[in-house]
């Protein structure tokens, strides 16, 4: 076996990348999946939709295999990671979803979240599950769909629901469905439900009795590397999954970031600033998440990480595209905002889904303040792809903060980070440097790692790291002046304080 694959299931698209036994990509394959948006602040996808899609691509990475002349049969194992916290329900005797997925972005759970904070704090489950009450978790998006969905609450009388993150749902339906598919997630992707006590590593009794959620549709826990069964049809068929992290976690794998203090960022929809904190958790004081990094093995030891998590990177890019039509597509973002030296005074808070880390403001909402006749869209473009640095640099002073640690570096990864303006900007607010490895897909990567580690493809972490050594990085060093610097943070600061409290909760 000479090879080794990882499904990346993400917000807008899905790919398999196969690398080699360096870790090379050998083959890749992308597709995206619709976003459904039936009203404002709702987002959902359609389970069944991303599994279609997950053959389709099967299909196209075999045919890629064998115009280089490689075979499927040379794949070791395939790990998957996960756009995480999206809530699946479906019946465990039709494999037919019960609704469609309510999306990690979706904001629905308002109305459970004012119920529940009229009994509890915000941080009444900090403690056990590293969370505040919010709702990107998954407990309130399963709540709200039993509350809410009639379906849901019949087959969760009955028996007959089961609950899933993506992972969970791909695992299950991959390895055979209703015929014999295998009920499991993993301790990252159950870390993100608010309803899993990272200590014990056990979904948690109380919160479940306070939330009234149903025990019996939650899915096994498992290690993040370990053979959790195999693919039962398609093309994939026989090739044991091996490897699930959600996606953060599996970029933070990916990066190698296996020491205490060291940190990734990833850009994608959002972006996911993790520090391996080691061991032993931590309870952030800066509004940041703990949270379950990897347990690469059923008897290895869990590590855990800070993390600060931001709703809208990419995402931004893709709306001022798609529904501003002031770009043709996300890569020209890049060009029209370095055609302008500076944004001419404007900036942009991205606060669509709210706020998230470390500020955890629902009202908030998006604005672009400081325009005036002057004002183009190469300006705007420019304060979008400078939203995402200061997001950026907001989460890591929490960090430095949280865990005494100041970054001498961060890495980066994901797609957006493949902009070469974006990385600089964030190099140049910061102060710190930003290293951006040749092969951004760590996410991808990280997972694979689980997988091979899990098929006895690679025997240890030490063994990943000789594989990858020769694996190249790109450095952005800080170019501005502190004061130049100071000046735009201070001006961010006040344009996000005008964002919250928008909105009337
Ligand atoms: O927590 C949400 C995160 O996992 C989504 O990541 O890259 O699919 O936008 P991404």
């Amino acid at each position: 076996m000479s090879l080794i694959a990882a499904i990346d299931q993400g917000t807008t698209s899905t790919r398999i990348i196969v690398f080699d036994g360096s870790f090379n990509v050998v083959a890749s394959a992308q597709l995206e999946h619709r976003q459904i948006t039936p009203k404002p602040g709702w987002v959902e996808h359609n389970p069944l939709e991303i599994i279609e899609v997950i053959g389709r691509l099967q299909e196209m990475i075999a045919e890629k295999l064998q115009a280089q002349g490689l075979s499927l049969s040379q794949i070791a194992g395939v790990g998957i990671t996960n756009q995480r916290e999206t809530t699946v329900v479906w019946d465990r005797f039709t494999g037919r979803p019960l609704h469609n997925a309510v999306v990690w972005l979706d904001t629905r759970t308002h109305e459970t979240m004012a119920k529940l904070a009229r009994t509890c704090s915000k941080d009444a489950f900090r403690e056990k599950t590293g969370l505040p009450i919010a709702s990107y978790f998954s407990g309130l998006k399963l709540r709200w769909l039993i509350d809410n969905v009639p379906a849901v609450r019949e087959a969760a009388r009955d028996g007959r629901c089961l609950f899933g993150t993506i992972d969970t749902w791909l695992i299950w339906t991959l390895t055979g469905g209703p015929e014999g598919g295998v009920h499991v997630t993993d301790v990252t992707n159950a870390s993100r439900t608010m309803i899993f006590n990272i200590h014990t590593l056990q979904w948690d009794e109380e919160i479940c009795r306070q939330l009234e959620i149903p025990m019996g549709v939650l899915p096994q826990v498992r290690s993040s590397s370990e053979v959790y069964g195999r693919f039962a049809q398609g093309p994939f068929k026989g090739i044991p999954i091996a490897g699930c992290l959600g996606d953060q976690q599996s970029a933070l794998v990916g990066q190698k970031a296996f020491t205490c203090g060291e940190a990734k960022n990833t850009y994608g929809t959002g972006c996911f600033l993790l520090m391996n904190m080691g061991e032993r958790p931590m309870t952030s004081k800066h509004g940041l998440l703990t949270t379950v990094a990897y347990k690469l093995g059923p008897h290895a030891p869990v590590h855990y990480a800070f993390e600060g998590s931001v709703a809208i990177a990419g995402a931004a890019v893709k709306w001022l595209g798609d529904n501003m039509g002031l770009i043709p597509s996300p890569r020209d973002i890049g060009p029209l905002a370095s055609s302008v030296p500076d944004t001419g005074g404007v900036y942009f808070v991205p606060a669509f889904s709210g706020l998230f880390a470390p500020r955890w403001r629902e009202d908030a909402r998006g604005l672009v303040i400081g325009m005036s006749q002057f004002t183009t869209k190469a300006h705007v473009a420019r304060a979008v792809e400078e939203a995402i640095c200061f997001q950026t640099r907001e989460v890591l002073e929490a960090m430095e903060q949280d865990s005494g640690v100041k970054l001498r570096l961060l890495r980066v990864d994901g797609g957006a980070s493949e902009d070469g303006f974006l990385m600089q900007w964030q190099a140049d607010l910061l102060g710190t440097q930003v290293v951006r490895p040749a092969c951004v897909e760590t996410t991808a990567m990280g997972t694979a790692f689980a997988a091979a580690l899990a098929t006895g493809f690679c025997t240890s972490t030490a063994d990943i790291e000789t594989r990858t050594a020769s694996h190249l990085a790109q450095r952005f060093t800080p170019a501005i002046t502190e004061k130049v610097r100071e000046r735009a943070w201070r001006c961010w600061n006040r344009a996000v304080e005008r964002s919250i409290g928008w909105l009337d909760l």
